[in-house]
């Protein structure tokens, strides 16, 4: 049974303040017999006061982006070293605004990813089709290039370094969730996606994570698809109490 872990996304969001108040109340509220591995994933700016708040804690440091390069002349970006040294202990890489707003490419993508394990960091890579792409019918073409460009080639003791993310863009920041039975049917596919690269056990072990407008109030029915091994959470994660209320749901 693979343990459910539920995840953060602050995105663009939240003060210094407003980050280290949001997650005092998480770990705060956090049930001592949860039901999953929770993780707060905090702008770059606000990671070293979060930090100070979830040491000790059974909360996970994540980072929203990283870059590929150790060091040098890369004005404005933040390397892996540099994650490690702020006590982050894993990244999203191909987040869908990161894809679509910002326009990275499947092989950026996968650079950081490299960087990111090479570095003993666990990744969370997160794929998704366009509503257009949905559509047309073309979700498993979209999911089965994404997935392919993430993590071909990697050994197992990597692969379980990696949760993949299932982000439907449609469904992000919408208030759109995917219905149980396309979360489910894109999860099965990733599942047996990996276990076609990989084995059927490597396959077994991966967490895949739901996210787009999971709420409290759908995070139950998600979560019991037999396929679907947490959340990652966008506006819901921004309040103690809903985040709370999505872990619960576990
Ligand atoms: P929302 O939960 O706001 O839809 O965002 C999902 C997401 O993009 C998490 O990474």
């Amino acid at each position: 049974m693979r343990k459910a872990y539920v995840a953060g996304n602050w995105k663009m969001n939240c003060t210094i303040q407003e980050a280290t108040d949001l997650a005092k109340e998480l770990v705060k509220g956090l049930a001592s017999d949860a039901n999953a591995d929770v993780a707060v994933i905090p702008s770059f700016l606000q990671i070293a006061a979060v930090k100070e708040v979830v040491k000790g804690t059974a909360v996970k440091l994540g980072a929203q982006d990283v870059y590929f390069e150790n060091n040098g002349a890369f004005t404005g970006e933040i390397s892996t070293a540099m994650l490690k040294d702020a006590g982050v202990e894993f990244a999203l890489v191909g987040h869908s605004e990161r894809r679509h707003v910002i326009g990275e490419t499947d092989a950026i993508i996968r650079k950081k990813l490299d960087a990111l394990l090479a570095a003993d960091l666990e990744v969370i890579l997160c794929v998704g089709e366009l509503l257009s792409e949905r559509e047309s019918g073309d979700t498993e073409k979209v999911l089965d290039t994404q997935v392919k460009a993430g993590i071909t080639g990697l050994s197992s003791a990597q692969l379980e370094k990696v949760t993949i993310a299932y982000e439907p863009v449609w469904a992000i920041g919408t208030g759109k969730v995917a219905s149980t039975e396309q979360a489910q049917s894109a999860h099965k596919y990733i599942r047996e996606l990996v276990a076609s690269m990989f084995t059927q056990e490597d396959a077994d072990k991966m967490r895949i994570q739901y996210g787009g407008s999971v709420k409290p109030d759908n995070a139950k029915d998600l979560l019991a698809q037999p396929d679907v091994d947490g959340a990652l959470v966008g506006g819901a994660a921004l309040k103690a109490d809903s985040f709370l209320g999505i872990i619960a749901g576990a």
